[in-house]
């Protein structure tokens, strides 16, 4: 069946049954392999995107149930122009495998825009569910309050 959405800010066709995963539709039929399967059932956190500006497990979004338009980690900002989370991330140097890393900036994006400076507390609430093997933790905390000093800045 066709579909019809919004990715990153361009309109997207593809023909695939209405079940399918959002996760699957932006790797395997839109070639955006940013995000990433971790776990298939909503434990991870690694296939987070934005759909309508709210964080949400790709894997858990069937593609005939999207609501609105779709921001994957390609879409948040360009490497001449990132966006203060993907900035603060790299000088904090949070990455150490990446695998987990595009789920854990859209979230933190996504708690950035309603929350724009957040307590620990708020960080912890809201990271919770993004999980990391690597442990890097306490520099997601970091540049999470790094990015949202580079907001308040303008
Ligand atoms: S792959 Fe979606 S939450 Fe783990
Ligand atoms: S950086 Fe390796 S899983 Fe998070």
């Amino acid at each position: 069946m066709a579909f019809s959405l919004t990715v990153n800010g361009e309109r997207r066709e593809v023909d695939l049954p209405g079940d399918v995963p959002l996760l699957w539709v932006l790797r395997d039929a839109l070639d955006l392999t940013g995000t990433k399967f971790g776990c298939g059932v909503a434990a991870c956190g690694s296939c987070t995107v934005h759909v309508d500006g709210q964080a949400v497990r790709s894997c858990q979004v069937a593609l005939a149930d999207v609501w609105g338009g779709v921001t994957t980690i390609e879409g948040l900002g360009t490497p001449d122009a990132m966006h203060a989370v993907q900035a603060a991330w790299v000088e904090q140097q949070v990455a150490q495998c990446g695998y987990c890393q595009s789920g854990q900036i859209m979230q933190a994006a996504a708690l950035l825009a309603e929350t724009p400076a957040p307590s620990d507390d708020d960080i912890d609430a809201a990271m919770q569910g993004n999980l990391c093997r690597c442990g890097t933790y306490p520099r997601i905390r970091a540049a999470i309050h790094a990015a949202a000093a580079r907001l308040s800045e303008g």
